[in-house]
């Protein structure tokens, strides 16, 4: 497994499985009355995160406590960055207090290679989403909350069938997932209007398409992206009802989709808008056990990082 976890496409299907069964195994930990392991015990994982989180950021502060390890919590907001500090200046700060893990989040794509590559951190650095680029930790917890409904725990994706719906374009989520997903062998389609589809999406391991009523029916997982308002800086779309019309995921369209077929989304939902509230609340709803799993699968990647580190010293 590489040092550090920047993209989905840093990990071949053996380290992604690594993970995904590691997770499951620590899963376990959440239900014991003392959810707590001593495997980072004496270690710090900072979270640096410069942009707004909820669910990233409290899942990555729950699985770096439960395994013991000491946390550094910063945000940007009320942080010295609002006086002008770099994200260099930040990190060597951040270095001098001895992180062994940095988990970043960061407006600007590439931010987190910039982190590893420029060496201002000796620490594992771990991507919890860098712009409209990636978020390779929420693709590990779809991945495994697809494999605990769908294929089993143990196996891949393989003939899994994935649809991907909405605003691709400015979703990290969607780029991800994408890469994973294939690498675990599912087939993934994305559905979205023709203007909230990249530049060189023919590019990515996926099929596209424009009509969500027929991508519904042959789907093993629908995931439902939420509409990025705040990235968007021009119309993509001539309203919000004809987007929901369009491409919404609605009682009547989720009533197409095969009886075994799941609805996931990353969240933050924009409820009444690419997903009714009945639909996000439904039984065919994974939404919830996917904010749950983001702790076991981020438990397992700063398991494997940063003990595997600890473990590579420890022998060397
Ligand atoms: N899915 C996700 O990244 O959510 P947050 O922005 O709340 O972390």
């Amino acid at each position: 497994m590489k040092k550090h976890l920047l993209s989905a496409a840093d990990l071949s299907r053996r380290d992604a499985i690594a993970i995904l069964d590691t997770a499951a195994e620590l899963l376990g930990v959440a239900k014991r009355p003392i959810k707590k392991l001593p495997t980072l015990r004496g270690r710090t994982v900072v979270n640096l995160f410069f942009e707004d989180s909820t669910r990233t950021r409290i899942s990555f502060e729950a699985a770096a406590k439960r395994l013991s390890a000491d946390v550094i919590n910063f945000s940007a907001k009320g942080s010295s960055v609002s006086k002008g500090e770099s994200l260099k200046d930040t990190a060597l700060t951040l270095q001098a207090m001895g992180a062994d893990a940095v988990v970043i989040r960061h407006h600007a794509s590439g931010a987190p290679q910039r982190l590893a590559d420029a060496g201002w951190t000796d620490g594992v650095v771990v991507n919890a989403g860098d712009g409209t680029h990636e978020h390779p930790t929420q693709a590990l917890l779809d991945a495994f909350t697809m494999r605990q409904h769908l294929s089993g725990l143990g196996q891949d994706l393989a003939g899994q069938r994935v649809t991907i719906v909405g605003d691709v374009l400015h979703s990290r989520v969607a780029r991800s997932n994408a890469l994973l997903l294939s690498t675990l062998g599912a087939d993934v389609t994305l559905v979205a209007p023709p203007t909230l589809l990249p530049v060189g999406v023919e590019q990515w391991p996926v099929a596209t398409g424009y009509d969500l009523d027929e991508a519904v029916e042959g789907a093993d997982a629908v995931m439902m992206l939420r509409v990025q308002r705040e990235r968007m800086n021009a119309s993509f779309f001539p309203s919000a009802r004809e987007y929901s019309r369009r491409y919404g995921l609605n009682t009547a369209r989720m009533n197409r989709m095969a009886e075994h077929a799941i609805v996931m989304h990353p969240g933050p939902m924009n409820r009444g808008m690419e997903i009714t509230a009945d639909v996000a609340d439904s039984d065919r709803s994974v939404i919830v056990e996917q904010v749950t799993n983001g702790v076991a699968v981020r438990m397992a990647v700063l398991y494997l990082l940063v003990g595997g580190a600890q473990d590579n010293e420890e022998t060397a």
